[in-house]
Order: structure tokens, then C-alpha cells, then sequence
């Protein structure tokens, strides 16, 4: 499946309403963004609003270039500046100290912001066309699974009159399909906030340094559930060696399962709701979220996911399983 190329004039129409202050939906290479204008506080206060996000959780800030940095930031360390240099355009969030032109409302009241280059066309031409820079998280209700189709934000958010943005851009699939690696340069030591497709190993390879895994990008609010990228419908990721007792064991249930074409076909029993589960990280990455929401949508009792691989490519991957997983859990 090719991407849409760039139309222009729905970039033209998107630059005209982000400057009036109102929201896009724009597809990046991770997912899609809900952008605003990052610098118009009721513009980002309704990103908050559309998405039902409570107010405290910081947004990243998208900008056109690394030149941005320093408009955004202060006291910028030179590992910064060596993973723009390395990653950006690309799928790399950058956490660091706020600049004042960094509002509240867009740092969630902290002193660090979240500033990424995004590499996708449509986001690429958007950022041009508006002039500035775009605060945006995913474009999905708070707590369910991130959008990587316009189809997916018109499901959770859609458009005006009926639905809660101004418009939506169809850029096609995102080719990465997992949120941006994020890495904290804000601290002594430079921190893995969340997991994606840039590994660790590939930021530290950068840096000469280590970089320290941390407790994931759960909120820095201590004491709050986040509820982040899951499925209505409960899901449990089970080992491959243990996927046919287990299924038997729900045989009571209209089970779904993702798993890979050989391990399905060596199921004794064929569940309800089966999809092939591709075999290489980048596919299973680009993947997920559109398998998950698909089979979500197959009123099912039960999520099954045959737990991928090990290795480096694949630890976002468990992470967003993980998580689907406990935000999901049979209540
Ligand atoms: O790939 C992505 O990063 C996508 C696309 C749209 O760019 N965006 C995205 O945004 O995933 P969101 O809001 O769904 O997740 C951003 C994460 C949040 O968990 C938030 O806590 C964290 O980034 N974050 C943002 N600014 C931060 C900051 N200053 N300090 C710590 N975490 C921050
Ligand atoms: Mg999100």
C-alpha cells in the first residue's frame, strides 16, 4: 500500500485551522498526531478536551527542524543536539529542559519538554505550511489504542459537526506504526522514557554513554493508574509453548487470536478469530495497532496474543503488549 501523496490544498486548509486555533489530525510515521498550535494555550486545552486526557499529562511538541530546539529549550546538552543530528526527522522524542515559551499547558506544569522532528510527508508539509510548532499527542480517546489510519480517527475522535476535530488529514497507513522512542536528556544521566523503534542500543551507540531504562512513560504523578493503549475487549499475551493449554483452557470463550500463520496452523483447535501475526519486528511493529484494533472489533470475550520474539527490535513491542495487557485485564 503506497501512502496518498501530499494533496496541498488539504495541507493548505489544515495550516488555515490550526491557525485559527483548532485541530488536525495529522499522520506521522509513528501514529497519527492530534495537533494544535503549541503555542496557543485554548488550542492545546482542546487537544485535552477531544482526547478526555486529564490536564497534568505533558504533550510533545513537533517541530519542523532542530533549529527549534532552542527556541523550545534551555540549557540544551550536546547529546541533543547528536541525536537530532542522528534520528531527527525520524521517531525520536527528546525531553528537555522547558524553555519559557514552553507553556504549562503543554508541559503539563513541569519543567521538561518533549520536542520531536517527525519524518511522514503529511507531517513534514504541515509543519511548513503552518510556521510553527504543533502540540500533539496520539490522536485516540485517553487510555485506547493509538490511531495508525485516518479510518481509526475517525472511529475514536471524528470530524466536526458530529465529531471533535476540525479535520482529519489521510496520509494512509503510518509506515512505523509504534509511538516515538522517547529519551530524557533533562537529568544527570539520560533516561529511556518509553521504548520504540530507535533501540536503546541505537541511542547509546550515539551517545558512547548508557542510557538508563526507566519505569516506562507512566505518568511522573506518583500514585495515578494510566490506562494506555488497550482494547476494549480484555487482552492476555500468552508464550508461543503455551498458547494451545491455554486456549483450551478458555474453550468457554469467543477467543481472537494474533499469533504467527505456522503457530496457528499447529493450533489443535481453530479459534473463533484468528489473524497472522507478521514474522519480522518492523511488520509487526507497523502492524499492531491496526491488528488490535481489528481485533477488537470482532466481539470477542478474549484477546489472545502469542508473545512475540525476544531481542532489542522487539522490546517495544512487549511494551505496548504489556501494557494492553494490564490496562485490559478481566475485571
Ligand atoms: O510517536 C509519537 O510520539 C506520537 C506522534 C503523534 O508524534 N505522539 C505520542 O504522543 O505518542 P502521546 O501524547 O500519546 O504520548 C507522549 C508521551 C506521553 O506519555 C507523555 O507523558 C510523554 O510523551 N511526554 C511528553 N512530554 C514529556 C515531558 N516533558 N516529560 C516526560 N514525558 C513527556
Ligand atoms: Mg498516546
Amino acid at each position: 500500500m503506497d501512502a496518498p501523496t501530499v494533496d496541498s490544498t488539504r495541507i493548505a486548509q489544515a495550516a488555515e485551522v490550526l491557525k485559527r486555533g483548532g485541530l488536525v489530525a495529522v499522520p506521522t510515521e509513528t501514529v497519527y498526531g492530534l495537533a494544535a498550535d503549541a503555542s496557543n494555550e485554548a488550542a492545546v486545552r482542546a487537544i485535552f478536551a477531544a482526547k478526555g486526557r486529564p490536564a497534568d499529562h505533558p504533550v510533545i511538541v513537533h517541530v519542523a527542524d532542530a533549529s527549534a530546539i532552542d527556541d523550545w529549550a534551555r540549557e540544551v546538552p550536546d547529546s541533543a543536539r547528536a541525536l537530532a543530528a542522528a534520528f531527527w526527522p525520524g521517531p525520536l522524542t527528546l525531553v528537555l529542559k522547558r524553555s519559557p515559551r514552553a507553556l504549562d499547558v503543554v508541559t503539563g506544569g513541569q519543567d521538561t519538554v518533549g520536542l520531536r522532528c517527525p519524518a511522514h510527508p503529511w507531517a513534514r508539509a504541515l509543519l511548513q505550511a503552518f510556521g510553527g510548532a504543533l502540540a500533539a499527542p496520539s490522536a485516540n480517546r485517553f487510555g485506547q489504542l493509538s490511531p495508525t489510519t485516518a479510518g481509526h480517527v475517525r472511529a475514536a475522535l471524528g470530524e466536526k459537526p458530529a465529531g471533535a476535530l476540525d479535520l482529519i488529514l489521510d496520509g494512509g497507513a503510518c509506515p512505523v506504526g509504534i509511538e516515538s522512542t522517547i529519551v530524557d536528556l533533562s537529568g544527570a544521566q539520560p533516561a529511556l522514557l518509553r521504548p520504540g523503534s530507535i533501540t536503546r542500543f541505537a541511542l547509546e551507540q550515539v551517545l558512547g554513554t548508557p542510557v538508563a531504562e526507566s519505569g516506562g512513560d507512566a505518568p511522573r504523578a506518583p500514585g495515578r493508574l494510566e490506562r494506555h493503549y488497550a482494547p476494549r475487549t480484555p487482552l492476555e499475551v500468552v508464550p508461543v509453548d503455551r498458547l494451545g493449554s491455554r486456549l483450551a483452557a478458555l474453550f468457554h470463550l469467543r477467543v481472537a487470536v494474533l499469533a504467527p500463520a505456522d503457530v496457528l496452523a499447529s493450533l489443535r483447535a481453530q479459534p473463533a478469530v484468528q489473524m497472522s501475526a507478521p514474522e519480522d519486528a518492523v511488520a509487526y511493529a507497523r502492524d499492531l495497532y491496526a491488528n488490535l484494533h481489528q481485533l477488537d472489533q470482532a466481539t470477542a470475550d478474549r484477546i489472545v496474543v502469542s508473545a512475540p520474539p525476544t531481542g532489542p527490535e522487539w522490546t517495544a513491542i512487549h511494551d505496548r503488549l504489556q501494557r494492553a495487557q494490564a490496562a485490559s485485564r478481566p475485571r
